[in-house]
């Protein structure tokens, strides 16, 4: 740290600039990144939330130009709600000039369909949670060289195009998602709103998810973009909420070409015409421009908050300067040695209070011994004493009747005496 004690000092470093005398090959960096990526190829996962009927799968089909999705049956309104919400994947492997793409569209079927939706967007939080998890499970496998990504990169969820504002529930799931995902919010079935009405609807929209605090994924921009970029980020952000229209049906267009659009009796929407809807937009973010964006806001900073916030909990604090890894196997052997170390501990204690109670005893046991001992030796010399007082009075007795036995005078004095 430096001298105040406020953080690591950063050493010096000079950098040179100067130029070079011949083409060392550096420059071909990108190109050699570009062929590498060509060859891995690369992969998205992106959720698609909103109430049913809302043209979810037709904007799947239609941003990919495929049917990702079989066309569904048109289900009988009268027909019993779905109650609960189910997680659905769909995967497909496409390609595009050589680029491979590795797709898998989440699908919530049942969000928003019951009466009570208080806790609908729960079994797409534990989606997304798991994918978290299972990526940081990977990540911390010995063999980490191949780990599949499949974190959610975006979400796109669908308003309903009532024209007002947002609906509770739509305010409740954002807030929900919004620090777990790229949260890209669309208006649906937008050919069903005037441009004015869509126009309106759009900055409700704004305003609400602007006063609630929510983070919706807008494109960076970077100081070394150039002008056409940022003009297009630009462009592109006053677009948001997108309003869009699906479809994957050709109509004949103004000059007569077949062109992918919804027909009306008074007219057609085309759904590749910007002045139509938003759907090029949208498409512009998610796929043609903005994918990887997505993909490394989710890597670089919703999984590393999601990864800290987890070990946190864990138990496992972070360190700020070195990013610690965690290892389960690390984690499982230091639980070892400190259970270990915990037992050691409770058993000498217990050993120690066991010594000192037979200590205690043993010095009870030597106590009375030597009472006892000393005790016996008393008994003994009385005894022994007595019996030398018994035996000089044997012998005085013994002496006496003698000397009476030899002189017979002594024994009438004697008895006199008596
Ligand atoms: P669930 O699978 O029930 O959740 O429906 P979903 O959200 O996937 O909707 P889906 O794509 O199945 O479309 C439902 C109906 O809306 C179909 O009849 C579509 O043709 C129609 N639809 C889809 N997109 C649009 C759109 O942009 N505008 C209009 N007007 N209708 C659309």
């Amino acid at each position: 740290t430096d001298a105040n004690g406020s953080g690591p000092v950063t050493p010096e470093v000079n950098i040179i600039r100067r130029k070079l005398n011949g083409y060392v090959g550096f420059a071909n960096l990108p190109k050699q990144w570009h062929r590498k990526s060509i060859r891995r190829g690369f992969n998205f996962n992106f959720f698609i939330v909103g109430e049913s009927g809302l043209g979810k799968s037709t904007l799947v089909n239609t941003l990919f130009n495929r049917e990702l999705y079989p066309q569904k049956e048109v289900r009988d309104p009268s027909a019993e709600k779905q109650t609960n919400v189910k997680i659905e994947t769909v995967s497909a492997d496409i390609e595009e000039n050589g680029v491979k793409l590795h797709l898998t569209v989440i699908d919530a079927p049942g969000f928003g369909d019951a009466i009570n939706n208080s806790d609908s967007w729960e079994p797409i939080i534990e989606e997304i949670n798991s994918r978290f998890d299972q990526y940081l499970e990977a990540e911390t496998k010995i063999n980490r060289t191949t780990i599949i990504d499949n974190r959610v990169h975006s979400l796109v969820y669908f308003i309903e195009p009532t024209g007002h504002s947002l609906k509770p529930l739509d305010i409740t799931f954002m807030k929900k998602v919004h620090t777990k995902v790229n949260l890209i919010p669309v208006i649906a079935k937008s050919d069903t709103l005037t441009e004015e009405e869509i126009a309106d609807f759009k900055q409700r929209i704004l305003d609400d998810i602007n006063t609630q605090g929510i983070n919706i994924f807008r494109p960076p921009t970077y100081e070394k973009d150039d002008e056409e970029t940022i003009l297009s980020c630009q462009e592109l952000m006053s677009r948001i909420p997108f309003a869009v229209v699906g479809s994957t049906d050709e109509v004949s267009g103004k000059d007569g070409n077949n062109v992918r659009g919804r027909a009306y009796p008074w007219g057609i929407i085309e759904v590749d015409n910007e002045d139509h809807c938003d759907f090029v937009r949208l498409r512009q973010l998610l796929i043609r421009d903005y994918l990887e964006e997505l993909r490394e806001t989710t890597a670089k900073k919703l999984y590393e908050n999601y990864r800290t916030e987890k070990l946190r909990n864990m138990g496992i604090e972070q360190d700020h300067s070195v990013f610690k890894e965690f290892d389960p196997l690390v984690k499982q052997q230091e639980e070892k040695t400190l259970h270990e170390a915990k037992l050691a501990k409770m058993e000498a204690e217990m050993k120690s209070v066991f010594d000192q109670k037979v200590t205690e005893k043993e010095k009870k046991l030597q106590k009375s011994e030597a009472e006892l001992f000393s005790r016996h030796k008393e008994m003994k010399e009385k005894l022994l004493k007595q019996v030398r007082l018994l035996e000089e009075k044997k012998t005085a007795l013994e002496n006496s009747s003698r000397n009476m036995l030899d002189n017979p005078s002594q024994q009438k004095s004697r008895k006199r005496i008596f």
